[in-house]
């Protein structure tokens, strides 16, 4: 994905640093020397094993938490607004109707709910008799869903959301992806964090790989794949090969998909990429 070279980035991390329960026996590092940015209109993965830092570092983002080390610095003329889907955010539900929920995220009330959160909701797959009823009776995709589309209907320059498909089946999964995807329009700036790439490999523009709190790795997703790079494909989960075809397909309809293994696949993939 190309960007305005002339605009600056949405955030700068300088150095972020961040020690829990600094200064007392039980202090804990988070995070060394995290220097990044995050472009403004990407779609930014962060990607680690459990306790690489993830969380703690998208609190900082997102102005939750103070880094104890380094600062992030936000460059335009004035403060975006950023805000953090957690984990399992269908634990916050507390209204009658899944209309409720929007409603109060949205600060109206349930008969005033505006014409492009509907919209929104509907190009999501909710009908009106799902958004009625009570949002403790949705299946659990449809509640991670309706978790989600609360965020998505307001108005963010940045929105950060982790580890977003937790606890979701394969299908449930693929689906709160797609969402997350056609969704990014809205909030402008997408960071996802997560440690399994399987379903959201192929709408990642950009990954920063992070491993005991330090980033180790940057990149694009197609260099996970690539057999000569030096891509640290180990530490993240990666959809499988045919999963991949089907999104490499979405992706680069001219692929053929008669690669006798990986390898030669991956070589396919990069070859075509190269004359992108
Ligand atoms: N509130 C806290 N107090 C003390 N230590 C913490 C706290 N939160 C996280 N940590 C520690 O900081 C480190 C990074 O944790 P963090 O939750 O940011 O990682 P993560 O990559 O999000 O992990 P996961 O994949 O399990 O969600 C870990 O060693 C963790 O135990
Ligand atoms: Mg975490």
């Amino acid at each position: 994905m190309k960007h305005e070279a002339a605009s600056p980035p949405l955030v700068s991390l300088e150095s972020v640093g961040h020690v829990y329960s600094l200064g007392t026996p039980s202090e804990v590092r988070a995070l060394t020397g995290v220097s990044f940015e995050v472009e403004k209109g990407e779609v930014l993965g962060i990607v680690g094993k459990n306790g690489a830092g993830k969380t703690t570092l998208a609190r900082i983002i997102a102005g939750l938490e103070n880094p104890t080390e380094g600062k992030v610095v936000f460059p335009g003329p004035k403060g975006p607004r950023v805000g953090m889907v957690f984990q399992q955010p269908e634990n916050q539900f507390f209204a009658s109707t899944g209309l409720g929920e929007l409603a109060y995220g949205l600060k109206v009330s349930s008969a005033e709910i505006p014409e492009h959160a509907l919209d929104l909701a509907g190009s999501l797959g909710f009908s009106a008799e799902e958004l009625a009823t009570s949002p403790f009776d949705l299946p659990p995709g449809k509640k991670r869903l309706l978790a989600l589309l609360c965020f998505f209907v307001l108005k963010w320059d940045l929105l950060i959301v982790d580890e977003p498909l937790t606890g979701l089946g394969p299908k449930e999964a693929e689906g709160a992806a797609h969402a997350l995807f056609s969704a990014k329009g809205e909030a402008g700036t997408l960071v996802v964090i997560t440690h399994d790439l399987t379903h959201l490999f192929a709408h990642l523009n950009r990954l920063v790989l992070l491993e005991e709190g330090r980033v180790t790795w940057t990149g694009v997703p197609a260099q996970l794949l690539d057999p000569e790079a030096t891509a640290p494909r180990d530490l993240v989960e990666l959809p499988d090969r045919e999963r991949l075809t089907r999104l490499m397909r979405e992706l680069l309809p001219e692929i053929s998909l008669d690669a006798q293994d990986n390898e030669e696949f991956a070589r396919r993939i990069l070859g075509l990429l190269a004359t992108k």
